[in-house]
Formats: structure tokens, C-alpha cells, sequence
């Protein structure tokens, strides 16, 4: 073990003891407030290509360099079980968590649902969604601090929830009174909740407590909200209600194309699938965009010049309308590339992990046998200064066409990359656009000097407590 760990960190086995006894010391430590990211960051300056992190006896390489990210995701490899089984009660065996045949078969049939021309339409929900949370804005008078990921975060449920199911669940109104909606808020919260406490990764422990009760009762609110769904579609498809739905709102929900997707053999899915496949939409789709808007508005609000460029190019393209159309989406390159500087600076799913089930070598010859953990940093790839210049300084003109000329295939990595990249991509992308297209062209975003963020180490980027505050002001 020191050899084959030492060999990665170019030191012999001093480097094996090395990462071990800090591994350690960063454990027995009361937990940083980042939840790590800044002491991997300090490690990452300093083993180039990645290092060992240690819980207990249990190791894992965690990659901090582009080159060899692109050898672990250029594999189908399965996910390690340690993270998403948290989730797996809720989520089930939907396309996040299952591998093998299934995972194949799966992503296939559920491509469909995420092309260009199924998602054009989407644009116009998510600008419903947006221009409530701004009316919702607007009620709190002019220079009102918010907590952010507060309102953003219903939003995007909000959109996920129209387009997903039809369902106008008036979450941003009244989020209590929807018991779904709860719900869905609740678990993200419990999940995170537990993420952070150690004690409650396992299962026994986690089950005999009132948290664990309480994500095992809303697992059940979730699901026969899902399956009662499901079931009606399913009847409505049958007597041709659907179509008259379709015509009338001139798109096709996620659970449409779900429903009447095949393989090759003629075999759709089955309704225990399409549950697993709407909950992962719910649990995947919601709080990761609502991280990545809400480190942009605050990275805009941090940053007025970029912010004034962004008003600019919303203002130009709209002119004033509420509503953004999916042509409008390829003309906002200013605002696309501040969101992925966001995206890039503070990094929405900062990590990912795999368990390997086959050798594999690294470029440089070095390897790793069957049954290694590995994760894929995209904080400690994003922030590594051997792979970007000045990575602490949120500069979007990174992204400009001819400066990404001859950057790394890996070296940006916000859906990950390879068979198992993030199939929401687009979705995502076109929700955020859209939003920080209206928001900027009606508000004004400021810091609040009274809060100022830090990331802090979850499945997808939050702020440290007691969360992330900008002031909002409308424009006139
Ligand atoms: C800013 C928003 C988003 C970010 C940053 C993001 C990021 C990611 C990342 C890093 C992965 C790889 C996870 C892993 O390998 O363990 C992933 C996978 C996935 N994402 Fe996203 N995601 C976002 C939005 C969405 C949305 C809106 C949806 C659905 C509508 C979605 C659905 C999925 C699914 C189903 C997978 C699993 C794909 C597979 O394994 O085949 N994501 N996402």
C-alpha cells in the first residue's frame, strides 16, 4: 500500500505517510467550515495529480488534475456507494445511481427527453418561474437582503415541476401548503443535513433517529405523489386525454416522453423505473441549478462591471420583455460566460467518485488495481494552479472562444464528462440563462457586507451558515 499510494504522490511511501497523518489531523480536527474544500485545495497546490484521502482504513485517490480525470470518466466505471446511498431510498434505481446493462439501456431510452427541440419550450416556464420569484422580490421593497438559495431554490423546483410533470404546484407562493413540495425541500435538507454529521452515515444509527425517521416518512410522500402521477398519465394516455393536453400546452413534459419511450425489442419502461427516474429529475435537477444561480448572482453582485455587461446584453436582446424564448438563448454569450465562471470558481457538484472494478493506467504509466476508490475533485481541478492561471479571480473573459483554445479537454468539468456526463446539461444551461437574463435586466444585485459567503463541501456547493445574502433592488 505506502508503495503503490507513494508512487502516485512522486515521494516514495513518505508520501503515503504523509497524506495519511494529515488526513487524519484534518479529521480529528473540529470540521472547517469549508467542509474541506480549502484544506484539499492546500493539498491539491501540492501533489499535482492527486492525493490520497483517508476515513478511517478506507482511501481514496482524489484527482486534482484534468489528464487524469479524462482516463477514470472516459470509463463506464459505477458509482461509489459510499455518497449516493444516502439518496438511494429516495431516488431508487434511477439513471444517477444504476450502472451496467440497466444504466445503458436507461440513458438511451431517456436521451430523447433532453433535445434541442423538447427543451425549446422550456424556456417559457422557466421564465414563469423566474418572473414570480421577482414579483415575490418586488414585494419586499427596494434593497431587501435575501437569503438566495432560499428563493432560488423553490424556483427551480418550481420549473422542474412544470416541466417534468405539469404540475403548477404554486411552490413559490405558498411552499408549505404543496406536501409534496415539502417534501422534496425536506429531504434535500436531510440529505445534506447528514452528508455534514459523521455519525449519521450509517445506516443503524441513522435510522433510530428522528432525522432518519423523518427522510423515511417523506421518502414515502414522495413516491405515492410519483406513482398517483404516473398512474393518471398513464390512464389519460389511454383514453387520448394527452393529446388534447398536449395541444393545449404545446409542449411535451418529461413524463410523456417517459411514458411512450421503447427499446429495440418494444419494451418501454416499467412504472417502478419511471418513479425512480421522476425522483432523480426532482433530486438532481432542483438544487444543483439552484447552487449554480446563486453563486452567479452573487458572483455578479460582487462584481458590478460584469454585472452592468449582463444588464446590457439582457437588456439588448429583450428589450424590456418578460418572457425569454429559446432563440434568445444563443445570443446572451456575455451571461453564458459568467455563469460558467461561476460555475468554475465556485464549483456547483464539487466532487464525484467511482469504484473501479477493472485495472486502470493513467497516462504516465502509473495504475491502480481493481476495487480503488477514486474521486473526481472538480473544486480542486477547477482551483488548481497548475491547470488555471490566478484560479481564486472570477474572470469570465476565461471563457472567451479564442482563450479556450488549447485548454484541456478536462480541465473545466461542471457536469463532469465522458458516457456518464450530466444528461441535464442543456436543461440546466437554458434555466440559467433565462433566469439571470431577467433578473439582471430588473434588479439590482449588491452584497450584503453583514454576510459574506463561504462554499462549504456538500453533494452540490452551499453556503456556509447562516447562508448566502445579496440585496435586490428593482430598477426602474
Ligand atoms: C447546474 C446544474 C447541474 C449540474 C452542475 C449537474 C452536474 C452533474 C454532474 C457533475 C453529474 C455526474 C455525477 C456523477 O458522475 O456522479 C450529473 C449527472 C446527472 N445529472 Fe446533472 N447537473 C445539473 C443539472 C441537472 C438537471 C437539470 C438534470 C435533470 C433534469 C440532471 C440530471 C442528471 C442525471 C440524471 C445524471 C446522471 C447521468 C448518468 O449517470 O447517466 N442534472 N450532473
Amino acid at each position: 500500500m505506502p508503495e503503490l499510494w507513494g508512487s502516485f504522490l512522486g515521494r516514495s511511501d513518505t508520501g503515503y505517510w504523509d497524506t495519511y497523518i494529515r488526513s487524519l489531523c484534518f479529521q480529528l480536527q473540529p470540521p472547517d467550515e469549508t467542509g474541506g474544500l480549502k484544506w484539499t485545495d492546500e493539498m491539491s497546490a501540492e501533489y499535482v495529480y492527486g492525493f490520497p484521502i483517508w476515513f478511517g482504513p478506507v482511501g481514496y485517490l482524489n484527482i486534482s488534475h484534468p489528464e487524469y480525470a479524462k482516463t477514470i470518466l472516459a470509463t463506464a466505471e459505477p458509482k461509489d456507494d459510499i455518497v449516493y446511498r444516502f439518496v438511494k431510498p429516495w431516488i431508487g434505481d434511477g439513471l444517477l445511481v444504476s450502472h451496467g446493462q440497466k444504466w445503458f439501456r436507461n440513458r438511451r431510452l431517456l436521451t430523447p427527453a433532453f433535445h434541442f427541440g423538447v427543451l425549446q419550450p422550456y424556456t417559457r416556464l422557466f421564465s414563469d418561474s423566474t418572473n414570480i420569484m421577482m414579483a415575490n422580490w418586488k414585494q419586499l421593497g427596494a434593497g431587501a437582503s435575501i437569503n438566495v438559495f432560499e428563493h432560488v431554490s423553490l424556483m427551480t423546483l418550481d420549473s422542474m415541476l412544470k416541466c417534468a410533470l405539469t404540475v403548477d404546484s404554486n411552490c413559490q407562493v405558498d411552499s408549505k401548503q404543496n406536501p409534496y413540495v415539502a417534501a422534496v425541500y425536506g429531504l434535500t435538507m436531510l440529505t445534506l443535513q447528514r452528508f455534514l454529521l459523521f455519525p449519521l452515515h450509517s445506516d443503524l444509527i441513522y435510522y433510530l433517529t428522528p432525522m432518519g425517521y423523518r427522510f423515511w416518512r417523506l421518502c414515502r410522500v414522495v413516491h405515492q405523489h410519483s406513482e398517483t402521477v404516473i398512474r393518471d398519465r398513464r390512464e389519460a394516455l389511454k383514453n387520448e386525454q394527452v393529446q388534447d393536453l398536449d395541444q393545449r400546452r404545446k409542449y411535451l413534459d418529461f413524463l410523456d416522453i417517459l411514458l411512450k419511450t421503447k427499446d429495440e425489442d418494444g419494451n418501454g419502461l416499467s412504472d417502478a423505473e419511471i418513479r425512480d427516474e421522476v425522483d432523480t429529475f426532482m433530486f438532481e435537477g432542483h438544487d444543483t441549478t439552484a447552487s449554480g444561480l446563486s453563486w452567479t448572482l452573487y458572483n455578479l453582485a460582487r462584481h458590478p462591471e460584469h454585472q452592468a455587461r449582463c444588464r446590457q446584453e439582457a437588456c439588448s436582446v429583450l428589450g424590456g420583455r418578460s418572457e425569454v424564448t429559446g432563440a434568445d438563448l444563443s445570443n446572451l454569450p456575455y451571461i453564458t460566460m459568467c455563469i460558467k465562471e461561476s460555475m468554475r470558481l465556485h464549483t456547483t457538484v464539487p466532487g464525484i467518485a467511482r469504484k473501479l472494478t477493472k485495472p486502470i493506467t493513467f497516462p504516465d504509466g502509473k495504475s491502480l488495481p481493481p476495487g480503488s476508490l477514486v474521486g473526481i475533485s472538480a473544486w480542486n481541478i477547477h482551483h488548481n494552479p497548475h491547470v488555471w492561471e490566478d484560479p481564486k479571480v472570477y474572470d469570465p473573459s476565461r471563457f472567451l472562444p479564442e482563450n479556450c483554445k488549447g485548454r484541456h479537454s478536462h480541465a473545466f468539468l461542471p457536469f463532469s464528462a465522458g458516457p456518464r456526463n450530466c444528461i441535464g446539461q442543456h436543461f440546466a444551461m437554458n434555466e440559467l440563462k433565462t433566469a439571470v437574463a431577467l433578473i439582471v435586466q430588473s434588479f439590482q444585485l449588491a452584497v450584503d457586507e453583514n454576510y459574506m459567503p463561504k462554499g462549504m463541501m456538500s453533494l452540490v456547493l452551499k453556503a456556509t451558515e447562516p447562508g448566502l445574502f445579496l440585496k435586490v433592488t428593482p430598477l426602474d
